[in-house]
Protein backbone atom coordinates (compact mmCIF):
# COMPACT_ATOMS: atom_id res chain seq x y z
CA UNK A 1 0.00 0.00 0.00
CA UNK A 2 1.11 3.34 -0.93
CA UNK A 3 -0.22 7.07 0.31
CA UNK A 4 -1.16 9.37 -2.80
CA UNK A 5 -1.00 12.66 -3.27
CA UNK A 6 -4.66 14.66 -3.40
CA UNK A 7 -5.33 17.14 -5.91
CA UNK A 8 -6.97 19.98 -5.09
CA UNK A 9 -8.89 22.79 -6.62
CA UNK A 10 -8.41 24.31 -9.60
CA UNK A 11 -6.98 20.75 -10.78
CA UNK A 12 -9.16 20.55 -13.95
CA UNK A 13 -9.02 17.14 -13.75
CA UNK A 14 -11.30 17.73 -10.77
CA UNK A 15 -13.90 18.01 -13.62
CA UNK A 16 -13.50 15.30 -15.98
CA UNK A 17 -16.07 12.48 -16.12
CA UNK A 18 -14.89 9.35 -15.02
CA UNK A 19 -15.24 6.14 -17.15
CA UNK A 20 -16.82 2.90 -16.32
CA UNK A 21 -14.31 0.07 -14.98
CA UNK A 22 -13.92 -2.95 -17.18
CA UNK A 23 -10.95 -4.94 -16.00
CA UNK A 24 -11.08 -6.53 -12.11
CA UNK A 25 -6.92 -6.75 -12.08
CA UNK A 26 -4.13 -5.85 -9.55
CA UNK A 27 -3.63 -2.59 -10.41
CA UNK A 28 -7.33 -1.70 -9.46
CA UNK A 29 -6.87 -3.87 -5.89
CA UNK A 30 -3.73 -2.22 -4.92
CA UNK A 31 -5.30 1.20 -5.96
CA UNK A 32 -8.17 0.89 -3.71
CA UNK A 33 -5.59 -0.12 -1.31
CA UNK A 34 -3.87 2.93 -2.04
CA UNK A 35 -6.94 4.67 -1.91
CA UNK A 36 -8.23 3.63 1.39
CA UNK A 37 -4.69 4.41 2.98
CA UNK A 38 -4.72 7.97 1.73
CA UNK A 39 -8.04 8.46 2.77
CA UNK A 40 -7.45 7.13 6.64
CA UNK A 41 -4.51 9.32 6.49
CA UNK A 42 -6.09 12.61 5.52
CA UNK A 43 -8.54 11.49 7.81
CA UNK A 44 -11.50 11.52 5.29
CA UNK A 45 -14.80 9.84 4.93
CA UNK A 46 -14.92 9.15 1.57
CA UNK A 47 -12.34 9.70 -1.54
CA UNK A 48 -13.09 9.19 -5.16
CA UNK A 49 -10.28 8.05 -7.84
CA UNK A 50 -10.51 11.00 -9.65
CA UNK A 51 -9.15 13.04 -6.52
CA UNK A 52 -5.74 10.68 -7.05
CA UNK A 53 -5.83 11.65 -10.65
CA UNK A 54 -7.80 8.13 -12.05
CA UNK A 55 -10.45 9.51 -13.80
CA UNK A 56 -12.18 5.91 -13.08
CA UNK A 57 -15.99 5.34 -11.09
CA UNK A 58 -14.59 3.95 -8.07
CA UNK A 59 -15.12 5.25 -4.80
CA UNK A 60 -13.64 4.67 -1.59
CA UNK A 61 -15.84 5.45 2.27
CA UNK A 62 -15.86 5.11 5.55
CA UNK A 63 -18.83 6.52 7.68
CA UNK A 64 -18.63 4.54 11.18
CA UNK A 65 -18.79 6.66 14.39
CA UNK A 66 -15.50 7.78 15.20
CA UNK A 67 -15.70 5.27 18.43
CA UNK A 68 -17.23 2.36 16.45
CA UNK A 69 -15.15 0.15 14.38
CA UNK A 70 -14.51 0.71 10.84
CA UNK A 71 -16.49 -0.18 7.52
CA UNK A 72 -14.25 0.30 4.27
CA UNK A 73 -16.59 -0.31 1.53
CA UNK A 74 -15.09 0.09 -2.04
CA UNK A 75 -17.88 0.98 -4.77
CA UNK A 76 -17.11 0.70 -8.37
CA UNK A 77 -19.35 1.73 -11.41
CA UNK A 78 -22.20 3.50 -8.44
CA UNK A 79 -24.96 4.27 -9.98
CA UNK A 80 -28.29 5.94 -7.46
CA UNK A 81 -30.62 4.24 -8.07
CA UNK A 82 -33.54 5.73 -5.83
CA UNK A 83 -33.19 9.02 -3.64
CA UNK A 84 -35.76 10.21 -1.09
CA UNK A 85 -38.28 12.79 -1.30
CA UNK A 86 -36.81 14.21 2.67
CA UNK A 87 -34.07 15.88 2.27
CA UNK A 88 -31.41 16.55 4.93
CA UNK A 89 -28.32 19.08 5.33
CA UNK A 90 -25.23 18.42 6.41
CA UNK A 91 -22.00 20.39 6.96
CA UNK A 92 -19.72 19.20 3.90
CA UNK A 93 -16.13 19.05 2.96
CA UNK A 94 -13.49 18.41 0.63
CA UNK A 95 -10.02 16.35 0.52
CA UNK A 96 -10.05 17.90 -2.86
CA UNK A 97 -11.00 21.87 -1.09
CA UNK A 98 -8.96 21.82 1.70
CA UNK A 99 -10.21 23.27 5.35
CA UNK A 100 -13.20 24.39 3.35
CA UNK A 101 -17.01 23.75 4.89
CA UNK A 102 -20.30 24.84 3.76
CA UNK A 103 -24.21 23.48 4.32
CA UNK A 104 -25.27 20.94 1.45
CA UNK A 105 -28.75 20.10 0.99
CA UNK A 106 -29.39 16.71 -0.77
CA UNK A 107 -31.93 14.01 -0.53
CA UNK A 108 -31.90 12.01 3.14
CA UNK A 109 -31.54 8.25 1.73
CA UNK A 110 -30.56 6.91 -1.04
CA UNK A 111 -30.45 3.23 -2.71
CA UNK A 112 -26.99 2.69 -4.76
CA UNK A 113 -25.60 -0.17 -6.76
CA UNK A 114 -22.40 -0.88 -7.40
CA UNK A 115 -19.62 -3.52 -7.63
CA UNK A 116 -17.62 -4.39 -4.97
CA UNK A 117 -13.96 -5.55 -5.24
CA UNK A 118 -14.61 -9.35 -6.03
CA UNK A 119 -17.09 -8.54 -8.91
CA UNK A 120 -20.05 -9.27 -7.19
CA UNK A 121 -23.04 -6.38 -7.99
CA UNK A 122 -23.90 -4.93 -4.79
CA UNK A 123 -26.87 -2.71 -3.64
CA UNK A 124 -26.84 -0.40 -0.55
CA UNK A 125 -29.56 1.22 1.28
CA UNK A 126 -27.82 4.39 3.05
CA UNK A 127 -29.17 7.08 5.20
CA UNK A 128 -27.33 9.86 7.49
CA UNK A 129 -24.05 10.13 6.97
CA UNK A 130 -23.12 7.68 4.37
CA UNK A 131 -26.17 8.71 2.34
CA UNK A 132 -24.13 12.43 2.25
CA UNK A 133 -21.32 10.96 1.41
CA UNK A 134 -22.11 8.68 -0.89
CA UNK A 135 -24.06 11.39 -3.17
CA UNK A 136 -20.80 13.87 -3.02
CA UNK A 137 -18.61 10.61 -4.19
CA UNK A 138 -20.64 9.79 -6.70
CA UNK A 139 -20.79 13.37 -7.87
CA UNK A 140 -16.70 13.37 -7.65
CA UNK A 141 -17.28 10.65 -11.03
CA UNK A 142 -19.30 13.36 -12.85
CA UNK A 143 -16.91 16.01 -12.21
CA UNK A 144 -19.12 17.71 -9.87
CA UNK A 145 -17.80 19.11 -6.59
CA UNK A 146 -20.00 20.18 -3.64
CA UNK A 147 -19.56 24.08 -3.91
CA UNK A 148 -21.70 23.50 -6.99
CA UNK A 149 -24.86 23.65 -4.58
CA UNK A 150 -23.85 26.91 -2.96
CA UNK A 151 -24.86 30.68 -4.49
CA UNK A 152 -22.68 31.43 -7.00
CA UNK A 153 -20.90 33.87 -5.25
CA UNK A 154 -20.17 32.05 -2.81
CA UNK A 155 -18.26 29.72 -5.01
CA UNK A 156 -16.54 32.28 -6.70
CA UNK A 157 -14.97 33.44 -3.54
CA UNK A 158 -13.66 29.83 -2.65
CA UNK A 159 -12.46 29.11 -6.76
CA UNK A 160 -10.69 32.21 -6.35
CA UNK A 161 -9.19 32.04 -3.08
CA UNK A 162 -7.93 28.40 -4.18
CA UNK A 163 -6.33 29.81 -7.52
CA UNK A 164 -4.14 32.38 -5.25
CA UNK A 165 -2.78 29.48 -3.46
CA UNK A 166 -1.78 27.75 -6.44
CA UNK A 167 -0.34 30.54 -7.88
CA UNK A 168 1.98 31.09 -4.54
CA UNK A 169 2.38 27.33 -4.08
CA UNK A 170 3.93 27.51 -7.85
CA UNK A 171 6.17 30.44 -7.01
CA UNK A 172 7.60 28.93 -3.83
CA UNK A 173 11.73 28.48 -3.80
CA UNK A 174 11.73 30.81 -7.30
CA UNK A 175 13.84 33.51 -7.09
NI1 LIG B 1 -14.88 15.48 -2.10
Amino acid sequence: MALRDIITLPDPKLRLVSKPIERFDADLSRLIDDMFETMYDAPGVGLAAIQLAEPIRLLVVDAAPKDGPSEPLALINPEILWSSDERRVYEEGCLSIPEYYEEVERPASVRVKYVDRAGKPQEQLAEGLLSTVLQHEIDHLNGVLFIDYLSKLKRDRVIKKFVKIARRDDGKGRL
